[in-house]
């Protein structure tokens, strides 16, 4: 089957590649041109760990191409992805202009039956309001709308994308659903749940998915704000926690608050499509500003940290939203550097893929090789993003380079105890802090 992905970011190219692994026939469009242009020449413009030899892979069996001309990748193709942004407007709601542009430009190339399927996360009734530009520019009914959300993670994309706990597949046409159910035959074999169901179901899912995990971070955040103020340790409450099976353990990690390009854009999404509705969605604004105050907290917490820290030196290690990946969308690293350089501090930092991308927003930042020569002369080091690397690190060589031993765990990575007897004053979320000990015999 041959497959056009429109949009080659995180999700489009995770997508195409994969399905073109499955073995379809696959072109990725995009309206960058650089972009396209590295991916012609077997560049990836992102980094997300197995990526790049799955793009090659695939280029290399014929089965995977790229370009900008959007028309005859969409003529020669039955299955249309749409899998371009939908970045949140001012007032939260998801901006549909590019599905729009999208589905006017599949309207004028419409040559025979296609299913359009959205693989971007849309508010619900944008199936319909895509159905409704495709007949207008087109003058046919010549094809079937789709809902396909996607929920892979950034950083463990592909992992995800071949083994997820369920595909979701939304269309009242047949034809489209056998079509879907064609292209993912790989995961059925595999015994991957499927849910098929209407158009608005499916948008509804992936929203109601999304709007769900937020709300079990600002929980677990909130419960270490509470385990801080009663002296209880927020790791064990959560392994407590996590433990009932109707609770599960994933997903309550304290940490410096939501980010990313999903959770923050698709709270606030949802939250205004109930208010389009007459509904308040009250636990979703709740879990917004809970998210909002966690990471204000992190400001203040690093301030209180620091003693101030106007004139002082901070190593930041961790700029990305989240490990294995470069993406910086909304990571809490971005206001928490920007507090510290407001404040009157100078940042030296290291992330092992973002520094690239975060070099465009500040030239006041010094961008280090390493954690070590991001601690070269600080005043105290704050871990924001937790990149396996920053688990093991040289304490005593930290200790040695760190003009104070300080280290504020914004992951809990390390443990209070130990950071206390390897010579650091050790603040971390929701848990009593670490503080220099005599080592015992
Ligand atoms: N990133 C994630 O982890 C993730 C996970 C699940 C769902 N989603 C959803 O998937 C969608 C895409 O997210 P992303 O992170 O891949 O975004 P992205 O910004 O990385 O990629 C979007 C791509 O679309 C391209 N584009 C825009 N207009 C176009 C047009 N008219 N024609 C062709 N290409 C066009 C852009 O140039 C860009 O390369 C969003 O709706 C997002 O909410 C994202």
């Amino acid at each position: 089957m041959r497959i056009c992905v429109v949009g080659s970011g995180y999700v489009g190219l995770v997508t195409g590649s994969c399905l073109a692994d499955f073995g379809m026939y696959v072109t990725g469009v995009d309206v960058d041109e650089a972009k396209i242009e590295a991916l012609q020449g077997g560049e990836i413009p992102i980094y997300e760990p197995g990526l790049d030899e799955l793009v090659r892979k695939n280029m290399d069996q014929g089965r995977l191409r790229f370009t900008t001309e959007l028309g005859p990748a969409v003529e020669e193709s039955q299955v249309i992805f749409i899998a371009v942004g939908t970045p949140p407007k001012r007032d939260g709601s998801a901006d549909l202009k590019y599905i729009r542009q999208v589905a006017e430009s599949i309207g004028h190339h419409l040559n025979a039956f296609k299913a359009i399927v959205t693989k971007s996360t849309v508010p619900i009734g944008t199936g319909q309001m895509i159905a409704d530009i495709v007949r207008e520019v087109s003058s046919s009914d010549d094809f079937a709308v789709v809902s396909n959300p996607e929920f892979l993670r950034e950083g463990s994309a592909i992992e995800d994308f071949m083994n997820p706990d369920r595909v979701v597949i939304g269309s009242r046409d047949r034809r489209a659903i056998e079509m879907m159910l064609e292209i993912y035959s790989p995961l059925r074999v595999a015994d991957v749940p499927f849910v098929v169901t209407d158009v608005e179901s499916a948008e509804l899912i992936k929203y109601a998915s999304n709007g769900f995990l937020a709300t079990k971070i600002s929980f677990v955040n909130e419960v270490a704000h509470l385990c801080e103020k009663l002296g209880a340790d927020i790791e064990t409450v959560a392994r407590g926690m996590g433990l009932d099976k109707r609770i599960g353990s994933k997903f309550l990690h304290p940490g410096p608050g939501y980010g990313g390009s999903c959770f923050p854009k698709d709270s606030r999404a949802v939250a205004q499509i109930a208010r389009d509705h007459g509904l308040r969605f009250r636990i979703m604004e709740a879990v917004i500003e809970a998210n909002d105050q966690t990471r204000d907290r992190m400001v203040d917490k690093i301030t209180t940290a620091f003693g101030g820290v106007d004139g002082k030196t901070v190593a930041v290690l961790g700029l990305s939203f989240k490990p294995e990946t470069d993406d910086i969308r909304e990571s809490a690293a971005l206001t928490i550097v920007d507090a510290l350089r407001a404040g009157g501090a100078t940042v030296r930092a290291f992330d092992p893929a973002a520094m690239d991308t975060c070099r465009e927003l500040w030239d006041d930042v010094a961008f280090c090789d390493s954690p070590y020569q991001a601690a070269k002369g600080a005043d105290g080091l704050v871990i924001v993003t937790e990149w396996n690397r920053f688990r093991l690190l040289d304490t005593e060589r930290l200790k040695n380079l760190l003009k104070k031993p300080l280290i504020v765990d914004l992951r809990n990575i390390y443990e209070p105890a130990k950071m206390g007897a390897a010579g650091f004053r050790y603040v971390s979320l929701g848990r009593p802090e670490g503080h220099p000990t005599e080592p015992t015999a």
